[in-house]
């Protein structure tokens, strides 16, 4: 199974990324992220074994997740093939920190978390082509004028799957 560990939000913090995601969509063609599957991954784990799940449960289980105050204040792009449009969190002490011990509990029981440095972002949309990626910073104001604020109080372990088709992201279990 394909999984990732991510933080979800509430459907009002999930609105006012939509409002992001809308003023993006006026800009150019792109496969959006749907609501429900907006989240911020913490660490992508890739194919694991279903037999490993309960040991999995016991490394998030294991750590202690403080109710943090998120705030999103960026708009950015990695450039791949296409652009990969995204929101960005700040690096709250709180959340880096908690990301680096799920990462370290992952690893020593015997886990594979993809190790690229952690920037946290939520995906509003992939495969796009607005050839502005190096000016991501000049759309800022015009994508997020006014930055906002999200609670997050737990993690999840979430299943990437496609059921008739559709790219589709269940919760398996949550900690907090
Ligand atoms: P992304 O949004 O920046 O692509 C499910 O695929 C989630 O895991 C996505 O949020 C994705 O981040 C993240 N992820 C992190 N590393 C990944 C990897 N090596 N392959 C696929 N997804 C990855």
């Amino acid at each position: 199974m394909r999984l990732f560990i991510a933080i979800n939000f509430d459907d009002e913090t999930k609105a006012r990324m939509l409002d992001v995601q809308d003023r993006l969509r006026a800009k150019g063609r792109g496969r959006f992220t749907t609501p429900e599957n907006l989240h911020l991954t913490l660490a992508f784990l890739g194919e694991v074994d279903e037999a490993r799940l309960p040991s999995l449960k016991d490394v998030m289980s294991s750590l202690t997740v403080p109710r943090m105050e998120l705030r999103f204040s960026h708009v950015g792009c990695f450039r791949r093939d296409s652009e990969l449009w995204w929101i960005g969190a700040e690096a709250d002490p709180s959340l880096m920190k908690l990301q680096r011990e799920l990462i370290s509990g992952l690893k020593a029981a015997g886990f594979s978390p993809d190790e690229k440095r952690f920037r946290p972002h939520i995906t509003l949309a992939r495969d796009m082509h607005i050839g502005a990626a190096d000016r991501a910073s000049s759309l800022q104001a015009e994508l997020l004028p006014v930055p906002f604020s999200a609670a997050a109080d737990h993690i999840s372990l979430m299943l990437s799957h496609r059921p008739n088709g559709r790219l589709t992201y269940t919760e398996l279990y949550s900690h907090g």
